[in-house]
């Protein structure tokens, strides 16, 4: 059974339109075949910014950490684990003051850990995640798909290769915030969309 590993990180919940249009995703495949769904709402899970004292936790051979290194190393295991264990990341991400929340970056700094999740070869870095891919549903008040001010699109690019997630896919929401009939018609789109994504 397919495993995804569905991240959330909107403000407003399951009302939040990255939300809303990752939901329509999801329930569709699970129309479509059997999946297991893993949902993680990062902006509840408040997770503190990466300090050096974590850091070095996951530095120190787990036989060597104390209660406390065990406890810091312990929120980075756990999420590098679920998404080891994820055949597909759905990440639904609005765009919060031209980049992606800082929620969802406090998480990505727990998943991006040299040895585990990528290493440092003579070649330049090298993924160590196989057989994933990742789908992601931006939402965003404004239109930056294609233009230079999208810096999500290159940045979550950047970040799923890096960690060896090749097929990145995107969805979008755009100009939310620019009237009713723009707002219909980027859902829409957006809806479009996964149906061609979700076809057989
Ligand atoms: C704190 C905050 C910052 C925002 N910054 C931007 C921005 O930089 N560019 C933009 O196009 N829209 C911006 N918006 C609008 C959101 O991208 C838009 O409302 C989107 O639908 C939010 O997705 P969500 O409902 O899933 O949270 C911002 C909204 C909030 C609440």
């Amino acid at each position: 059974m397919k495993t995804v590993l569905a991240i959330f990180s909107s403000l407003n919940g399951d009302q939040g339109n990255s939300s809303k249009i990752a939901n329509e995703y999801l329930s569709t495949i699970e129309n479509n075949e059997a999946v297991r769904i893993k949902r993680v709402d990062v902006a509840s899970l408040a997770l503190d910014h990466l300090t050096n004292e974590e850091m070095q936790a996951w530095m120190t051979d787990a036989s060597q950490r104390n209660d406390t290194k065990h406890a810091l190393a312990k929120i980075s295991d756990d999420i590098v684990e679920e998404v080891k264990a994820a055949d597909e990341i759905v990440l639904a991400v609005p765009m919060y003051n031209f980049g992606i929340p800082s929620s969802l970056k406090a998480y990505f700094d727990r998943i991006a850990r040299a040895g585990v999740t990528f290493k440092y070869t003579e070649n330049g870095p090298v993924g160590l995640l196989e057989n994933k891919s990742a789908t992601v549903f931006a939402a965003r008040g404004g239109v930056y798909a294609g233009s230079e001010f999208d810096t999500q699109t290159p940045y979550l690019t950047h970040f799923f290769n890096f960690i060896g997630i090749s097929d990145v896919k995107f969805v979008y929401a755009e100009g939310l915030n620019m009237g009713e009939d723009i707002a219909n018609k980027a859902f829409a789109a957006a809806s479009e969309k996964i149906i061609e994504l979700t076809k057989n």
